[in-house]
């Protein structure tokens, strides 16, 4: 029997730890002989190549990664309603040829969070106003908490936040971010190689927040590093990854996901990181 195939695409490529977190997965529940997850470098030009070789050999999911995720959803047969309402496809699964679109990414912050607190009437801050928060405020609003979003181009976090009925904030105003429970880092801000930064001053940290970051090279970033100083409770990048991998590897395989065994499988493999 051959083995049926995922892949994830994007570029740059090289450092996704997406192909480890799932072959974790496929060796913890004795399917690793049924499936594969490999990984390509696809160039921005390439997005519908890419779709076609996924219908001519008959891959069984797709994953996409930058900057694939807006272009990909021109050439698919179906697009399920939450991805189009984020305006952003990351998983693509075939049916007998016929592909449809997904979004995991407003699963993995969702899921992230609620393994530590419940969203519905938390004050999040969230900062950034791109892609991924477009899908971390369809996420968030699901589970009935309230949003502000603090961008350093105030305009984009208006226009967003008109979009998703919550509230914008300059990144100028960041010391107002007192005032929530959740705190979260959409931007690249403390991303390797400069990981010396952070989007919010250690002072404006409190004990009882919950500090959340996308980033997770490095695995702590400034920001979850202060937080932790003050005594904040802190999310990394990791989790995040890790749960929107775990709601795809249910797409691709029709079974429930093995958390752990995908989350030994990341941190087994982070040392491919600190190269980046
Ligand atoms: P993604 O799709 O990963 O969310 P993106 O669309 O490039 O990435 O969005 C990056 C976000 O990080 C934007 O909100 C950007 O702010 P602007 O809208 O003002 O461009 C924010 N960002 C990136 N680098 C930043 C920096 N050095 N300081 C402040 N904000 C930054």
């Amino acid at each position: 029997m051959s083995k049926k195939i995922c892949l994830i695409i994007g570029d740059p490529i090289d450092h996704s730890l997406s192909p480890v977190m799932h072959n974790a997965g496929y060796r913890a529940l004795g399917i690793d002989s049924e499936y594969i997850f490999l990984k390509k470098r696809v160039g921005a030009n390439e997005t519908k190549k890419a779709i076609n070789e996924m219908r001519e050999k008959n891959y069984r999911g797709l994953t996409c990664t930058m900057p694939h995720k807006i272009e990909v959803m021109k050439y698919l047969d179906e697009i399920d309603n939450s991805a189009k309402k984020i305006g952003a496809v990351n998983t693509v699964i075939n049916n007998n040829g016929r592909l449809k679109g997904y979004n995991t990414d407003w699963i993995g912050v969702a899921k992230s969070l609620e393994k530590i607190t419940v969203l519905k009437n938390k004050k999040v801050a969230l900062i950034g106003a791109g892609g991924a928060s477009r899908a971390a405020i369809f996420g968030l609003s699901q589970e009935g908490a309230i949003i502000t979003i603090f961008n350093r181009t105030l305009e984009k976090a208006e226009k967003l936040a008109k979009e998703f009925n919550c509230q914008a904030e300059s990144i100028e105003d960041i010391e107002k971010i007192k005032d929530y429970d959740i705190i979260i880092n959409a931007t690249s801000i403390g991303m390797e190689p400069n990981s010396n930064l952070t989007p919010v001053s250690q002072k404006y940290l409190l004990k009882n927040q919950i500090v959340f970051d996308f980033i997770y090279n490095p695995l702590e970033t400034r920001l979850l590093r202060e937080a932790r100083e003050v005594g904040a409770k802190t999310i990394s990048g990791l989790e995040m990854l890790l749960y929107q991998g775990a709601k795809q590897f249910e797409y691709y395989t029709g079974r429930i996901a093995p958390l752990e065994a995908m989350r030994n499988g990341l941190m087994s493999n982070l040392d491919k990181l600190c190269k980046i």
